[in-house]
């Protein structure tokens, strides 16, 4: 019995886990599905330290390597400890980010290298990739507006105007690489549209 694994991704403040919540509702009140919801970095003890370390403002010597492999940690940790036995044992798991996030912040707008990180990324999660990547496509102007209006900025979100011009960006470039499993929403639309959009690709991957 195999489940399904889903990633949202985008940049900040696109909406991700807003919807991820809405998801979660629907699909357990009127599909009676378990869903579990979880995160990046993060996810699980030692994934969520590590967030720590990655999103503290004291930590701004901070190299971009080191970034890279820490936020591959995490999910290392995340895909062996939770994600890989939930779904093997036929559970649906939503992940707000996973490695398309590596690939647009660290790959190109750290410049790393899209492919680089990409096979760290595998070596991290030993191969194991989502059966749906959902793109959350907004500008990031609008999302980083969105985002300083619920709270202050972390080590990431304060990286400035261009680092997040560029993540968005790096996500264009990294879906033209890797463009399987890909979906797009307008994330620039309601809530509601943005659900029902989600919604819809996941009703049509489980035959529902
Ligand atoms: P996130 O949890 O989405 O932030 P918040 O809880 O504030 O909405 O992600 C934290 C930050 O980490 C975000 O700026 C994106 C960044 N990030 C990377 O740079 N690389 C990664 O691989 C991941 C998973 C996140």
């Amino acid at each position: 019995m195999k489940g399904y694994f889903l990633a949202l991704e985008g940049p900040d403040g696109s909406g991700k886990s807003t919807i991820a919540k809405l998801l979660q509702r629907e699909l357990e009140e009127k599909y009676k599905f378990q869903i579990v919801l979880t995160r990046e970095p993060g996810g699980t003890k030692i994934g969520e330290d590590i967030r720590e370390i990655l999103l503290s403002t004291a930590n701004m010597e901070m190299g971009n390597r080191t970034e890279a492999l820490l936020y591959a940690a995490s999910r290392a940790q995340h895909v062996e400890e939770k994600i890989l036995p939930l779904v093997e044992s036929g559970q649906f798991v939503i992940s707000d980010r996973y490695i398309f996030s590596s690939l647009a912040y660290q790959g190109f707008s750290r410049k790393l290298g899209i492919d680089e990180v990409m096979d760290i990324n595998i070596f991290a999660t030993n191969g194991f990739y989502p059966d749906r990547i959902i793109f959350f496509d907004l500008d990031y102007n609008l999302g980083l507006e969105r985002k300083f209006a619920q709270k202050e900025g972390d080590r990431l979100e304060i990286a400035g105007d261009d680092f997040h011009k560029n993540v968005y960006e790096g996500y264009k470039e990294a879906i033209k690489k890797y463009p399987n499993k890909v979906k797009k929403v307008d994330a620039s639309k309601p809530v509601e549209e943005v659900f029902k959009s989600c919604l819809e690709i996941i009703k049509e991957d489980l035959n529902l």
